[in-house]
């Protein structure tokens, strides 16, 4: 909740190949689907005096477009920036152009798999990095920038 008792407003943003979650590599990312972690994150979301918008693109401007439009329009963002993570220097600078707090998240471990996974261009730029609790790690992101939000 806001100091005048509205509802925070969280963003949840999925980038490339996110859509394909409960068929993709199974053993990596599990088998349920965007979908679903999504309507119970809501659900978690609405219990913590929030709200959320969700939206996946694999196209990086339109995660470019998304991340400006929530500078005005929601507290802040929980972002699993797929493959991007790794080399857009573009996501990293719409991070750095809003000045609202974005979580970078991911299903797996980046840090226990190949080594290209292992560097972050949008770390440095993000509030904090959760990985590697599968479906948890939205539910533990947004928990980590509610707490932020509301200085608890
Ligand atoms: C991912 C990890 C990335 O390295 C990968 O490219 C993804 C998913 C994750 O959630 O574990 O697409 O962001």
């Amino acid at each position: 909740m806001t100091n005048d008792g509205t509802a925070r407003k969280i963003l949840v943003l999925n980038g490339p190949n996110l859509n394909m979650l409960g068929t993709r590599e199974q053993d990596v990312y599990g088998t349920e689907t965007l979908d679903a972690i999504m309507t119970d994150l809501a659900r978690h979301a609405h219990k913590h005096g929030a709200t959320i918008s969700t939206h996946q693109s694999n196209h990086e401007g339109e995660l470019v477009d998304h991340l400006h439009r929530a500078r005005s329009t929601v507290d802040g963002v929980v972002f699993n920036p797929g493959a991007f993570t790794h080399y857009s220097i573009a996501l990293r600078d719409a991070i750095s152009a809003i000045d609202i707090p974005v979580v970078e998240t991911h299903l797996s471990n980046v840090h226990a798999r190949e080594e290209f996974r292992h560097r972050s261009v949008l770390a440095a730029v993000c509030l904090g990095v959760v990985a590697g609790f599968g479906r948890h790690s939205y539910f533990v992101a947004l928990d980590g920038l509610l707490r932020h939000l509301n200085n608890a």
